[in-house]
């Protein structure tokens, strides 16, 4: 006769795999750590996630009485199988049942049948003298089998009729995500006047940014027409003593006298390093690209010459 499993292996084991499918089921609510460093810290966060639904509690509750009751009927079935065996069996049960459950799992694995077992479960067919023995399936075996069945039919209802795994609420989750991230690199890298320079700013990303949203009023080449000639030595605004600074402070402010040179940064269209970036484009139009001259299509100068603003 063979042993049972016994419930303080088989119970905990279940209520493991049944946490664990609640856990590939409930949707994350926290932004998971990426690569492999992020498999602790976020299977920690998930499982604190599916704990704090009600739902997972009552279904392990359930699962445990059921399991409980199972165990009790394996219990009796084992004791009417006991009393049916002849007093030789019932002392080499009793003897194995001593072992534990774990040494007689690892003895098991190394054991074989008998010739006399092998004989009753030999199948009647064969081929080229292979014969096939019908071998019971490990129980734990056949129950995964069924769990992974019971998974799937889940699995399956939950892709295709709710939202779970739906690629407009992952879009939206992804894009919620992507904003979070970039509202929080735009707090680290939100800098001041003080911090901008020239050194650290990419002109190129500036020259990008003037053609999207200030070529429209001072013209690709700075040459000027809603707003005035970037290029010239002629300045209306005097905000700060330093040119490059003079110009970040115009974008950032936006010009005092005229609300057509909008607060660029105190309304957030721009951010992070996009101010720094963008008045280190139009300083080197000022001072290094060819002064676009009224021939050419730009404007007159406007405000006052600035001498110590001149091109060196
Ligand atoms: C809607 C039109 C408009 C847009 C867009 C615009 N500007 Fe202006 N800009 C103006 C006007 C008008 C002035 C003149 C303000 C004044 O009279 O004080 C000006 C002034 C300036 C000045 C100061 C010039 C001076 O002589 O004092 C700078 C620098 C400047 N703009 C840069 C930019 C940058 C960089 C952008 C893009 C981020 C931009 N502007 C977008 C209209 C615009």
């Amino acid at each position: 006769m063979k042993h049972r499993t016994p419930g303080s292996v088989f119970i905990p084991l279940l209520l493991l795999v049944v946490l664990a499918a609640f856990m590939m089921i409930i949707p994350e609510d926290f932004l998971p750590e990426t690569g492999l460093k992020g498999i602790i810290p976020n299977a920690w966060h998930q499982l604190t996630n599916v704990l704090s639904y009600w739902i997972v509690w009552i279904v392990l509750f359930l699962s445990l009485i059921m399991m409980l009751v199972v165990d009790g009927l394996n219990k009796v079935i084992e004791r009417k199988r006991f009393s049916l065996l002849s007093p030789e069996e019932k002392a080499k049960y009793l003897k194995e049942k001593e072992q534990g459950f774990f040494s007689r799992l690892i003895k098991s694995s190394k054991e074989r049948q008998s010739e006399e077992e092998e004989k009753e479960i030999i199948l009647d067919h064969g081929f080229d003298g292979i014969l096939e023995l019908d071998n019971a399936l490990p129980q734990w075996w056949v129950a995964m089998f069924y769990l992974g069945i019971v998974y799937c039919v889940i699995y399956i209802v939950a892709y295709f009729s709710t939202d779970f795994a739906h690629p407009n609420m992952e879009y939206e989750v992804e894009a919620a995500r992507m904003e979070t991230q970039f509202a929080d690199w735009v707090k680290q890298n939100d800098i001041n006047v003080d911090q901008a320079t020239i050194e650290n700013a990419d002109v190129e990303h500036g020259k990008e940014i003037f053609g999207n949203i200030c070529a429209t009023c001072h013209t690709a080449n700075g040459g000027g027409a809603a707003g005035p000639n970037l290029t010239d030595e002629y300045w209306i605004n005097h905000l700060n003593d330093d040119l490059y600074k003079n110009i970040y402070t115009v974008v950032y402010d936006g010009s005092p006298n005229n609300p057509a040179m909008q607060a660029f940064g105190q309304t957030n269209q721009l951010t992070g390093l996009d101010i720094q970036d963008v008045a280190a484009y139009v300083y080197s139009l000022n001072q290094e690209e060819p002064l676009v001259t009224e021939s050419e299509g730009g404007l007159a100068p406007q405000g006052d010459l600035v001498e110590s603003w001149k091109r060196q």
